[in-house]
């Protein structure tokens, strides 16, 4: 492997002194460093400790006359084979969300056209906040990387995710990354590690005969979207989905179906699961005599359609003898959709009901207003896309099932 140069980011946080040891370690494995160092980060490691570490002078400040002679900040930015942030701070990461380029630090994110790093550390306040959480989502849509944080003791005495990772770990990410290798979320937290999640979406489709089919408008997205999010966290996913048009997401156990009957049939042979949730638009009805051969027009009377209704997936698993721990469905509704849902939440015995208002254009849209009704708890969430709303449902889950 020829070698390979990080440009290293120090920002400033109690964190900043284990980016010295980071230098260390990737000296020892052949990886060259360039250093920024923040204002801030110069509270608390000093360029003349980075300096002795990396061999390498270290840079400080935007408007050096003799730095931007020996090397414009543009060309520090496209120097090396990737940009590191360690610690990343809730401030860095919101300068580099949003464009702001008032140091050298932040020009250089601007500026690079290299993939970047972020190894984030803060107090998980800050960590949970909004804010924070939409500017990670833009900078990883943008195709930025993420190395934790990890749950534990923070300096400032609280405890949660927010602390960064070791230094070891940061190391094994770069060479990941210098490898060109985009997944190394598994050092990310996975509070859902070892639960089983079963999950069902998108339409079935009940057959008349082998042309003609009954089933509803369920693009799958929000059902898809949801095994994704808790894919994400560590889950062990099953997905059993009607026909939809969707890629299935990673790392998750995928089963195709088509009629209700299979599904619930499929669902069954998934348990024993953790945690149930049932997202599909089951079809209601099925033809009660549907033909191997094509109906065809006789050109006096329509063909008769008997209908049957299909099992009820959700109250089935709900009252199963294997019933997961949390049970969790969906209501599509167009009004009085609070009270549907609770009536629902009875009628079908499940622990959590996901109020969809569908009046709108929901179905195959990519945003959903939900409501998440409980027997004691009416929690309406605001306007949101399906990915978020999703995010959303698997962190909740996680806090319930005792995993975060
Ligand atoms: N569901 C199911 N099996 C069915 C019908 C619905 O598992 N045969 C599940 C859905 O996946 C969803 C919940 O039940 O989690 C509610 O679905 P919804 O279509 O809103 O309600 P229905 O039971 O079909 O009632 P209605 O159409 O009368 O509103």
């Amino acid at each position: 492997m020829s070698e390979k140069r990080i440009v290293l980011i120090i920002a400033g946080g109690i964190a900043a002194f284990k980016s010295l040891l980071l230098i260390r370690l990737l000296s020892k494995r052949g990886i060259k460093t360039t250093t920024i160092l923040t204002k801030a980060g110069a509270e608390f490691v000093t360029p003349l400790s980075i300096g002795a570490l990396s061999g390498e002078r270290v840079f400080t400040d935007l408007f050096s006359l003799s730095d931007e002679a020996e090397m414009g900040h543009i060309e520090l930015s496209r120097s090396a084979d990737l940009v590191v942030v360690v610690p990343a701070t809730a401030d860095l990461m919101a300068k580099a969300a949003n464009g702001l380029a008032n140091d050298l630090a932040s020009t250089t994110l601007l500026a690079t056209d290299k993939r970047v790093l972020y190894a984030p550390a803060m107090n998980v306040r800050m960590w949970e906040h909004a804010a924070t959480q939409e500017n990670i989502e833009t900078l990883r849509t943008r195709g930025a990387l993420f190395v934790g944080p990890v749950e534990g003791d923070m300096a400032c005495g609280e405890y949660g995710f927010g602390r960064m990772v070791e230094p070891e770990q940061i190391a094994d990410a770069i060479e990941k990354a210098l490898a060109g290798i985009t997944h190394i979320d598994d050092l990310a937290p996975k509070p859902l590690k070892g639960k089983h999640i079963l999950i069902t979406a998108g339409p079935t489709r009940e057959p008349i005969d082998p042309v003609r089919y009954l089933s509803n408008h369920s693009s799958g997205k929000q059902g898809y979207a949801i095994a994704r999010a808790c894919a994400e966290l560590g889950a062990n996913v099953s997905l059993v989905s009607g026909p939809v048009s969707i890629t299935p997401p990673q790392g998750v156990n995928m089963v195709y179906i088509e009629t209700a009957r299979d599904m619930l049939a499929a669902c069954e042979a998934a348990l024993p699961a953790d945690v149930f949730i049932s997202v599909a638009a089951v079809a209601d009805w099925r033809a009660m005599n549907a033909t191997s051969q094509k109906i065809k027009k006789d050109g006096t009377q329509i063909a008769p359609l008997e209908l049957a209704e299909n099992p009820d997936i959700l109250k089935t698993l709900s009252s199963h003898k294997n019933r997961p721990s949390l049970v969790v469905g969906f209501a599509a509704e167009t009004n009085d959709v609070t009270s549907h849902a609770q009536a629902k939440l009875a009628k079908k015995k499940c622990d959590w009901i996901i109020a969809n208002d569908v009046s709108g254009d929901v179905m195959g849209g990519d945003h959903n207003t939900m409501i998440l009704v409980t027997e004691n708890q009416i929690e309406p969430w605001p306007l949101m896309s399906k990915q978020k709303a999703a995010e959303k449902l698997a962190a909740i889950i996680a806090k319930e099932i005792g995993a975060l």
